[in-house]
């Protein structure tokens, strides 16, 4: 498959360095390049209004000063959260990133990241990739972008309107299911990423033995995980990934 050729780090920072600083948000991603993190992964949503915000939860209530639902927010009502405080008091002031913020810093940091396509109950897949996605491939090259979802239909509208040269697409699987590889197969995906907690040795060599990439998420313990380097696992995304070194495969 003719994927781009994408220098895909060991270690990723999940939704930013969010043991660090608060998940999602532009101090995370500068956190993830202090601690030498080159990778960040990152969910994206859409507002009420249709812009793109980086965002992981239905609702405002977990991460910031505000209450209700994403969907019901506009930009200037986003715009008047505190999305850090909630995390401790040097992230006081911290304002939701819209997508496009937080890629110009990706670029201006020379990082890469892995953009979760991040459906909640009862949004639109189309409407988010529709805007997501050209937002993405406009502002970073191939080498520093890898998409995934949960969701199927906002996989295969990805597909339908970027071809695997330029886009590599990545299936997320709470546990990875058994027609994994149709579905792979289907989307011309570049990477499978898996709760590492619910994957087994056999379904993880299949994996990779077929060529994929694997990638595997939250993983905060580096001695549960050291065996599972061995299925050939080509990155891991973590909260922490400075706790991953000295644990690295040789
Ligand atoms: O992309 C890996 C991981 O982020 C998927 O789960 O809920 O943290 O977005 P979640
Ligand atoms: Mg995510």
């Amino acid at each position: 498959m003719p994927y781009p050729d994408i220098p895909l780090p060991p270690l990723i920072a999940h939704r930013g360095l969010s043991a660090h600083a608060p998940e999602n948000t532009l101090s995370a991603v500068r956190a993830a390049h202090a601690a030498g993190v080159s990778w960040v992964e990152l969910d994206v949503q859409l507002l009420g209004d249709g812009t793109p915000v980086i965002w992981h939860d239905a609702n405002v209530r977990r991460c910031s000063d505000g209450r209700g639902r994403l969907a019901d927010l506009n930009l200037a009502a986003a715009r008047r959260l505190d999305v850090g405080s909630w995390f401790g008091d040097t992230f006081l002031g911290e304002r939701m990133a819209t997508l496009g913020e937080m890629l110009a810093l990706i670029d201006e940091l020379e990082m890469g990241v892995n953009l979760e396509l991040k459906v909640n109950r009862g949004r639109d897949p189309r409407a988010l990739v529709e805007t997501a996605l050209p937002a993405v491939m406009e502002a970073l090259p191939p080498a520093c972008r890898l998409v995934s979802s949960f969701n199927d239909t906002a996989l295969a509208r990805a597909r339908a309107l970027a071809g695997p040269e330029t886009l590599a697409l990545g299936v997320l699987f709470e546990g990875v299911s058994r027609d994994w590889r149709h579905q792979c197969a289907a989307l011309k995906a570049y990477s499978v990423h898996a709760d590492w907690k619910r994957l087994k040795a056999p379904r993880a060599r299949e994996v990779t033995e077929a060529g994929y990439r694997l990638l595997c998420y939250t993983a905060n313990d580096p001695a549960a995980f050291a065996p599972c380097w061995q299925w050939g696992v080509a990155a891991v995304i973590s909260d922490d990934p400075a706790c991953f070194l000295g644990h690295l495969p040789t």
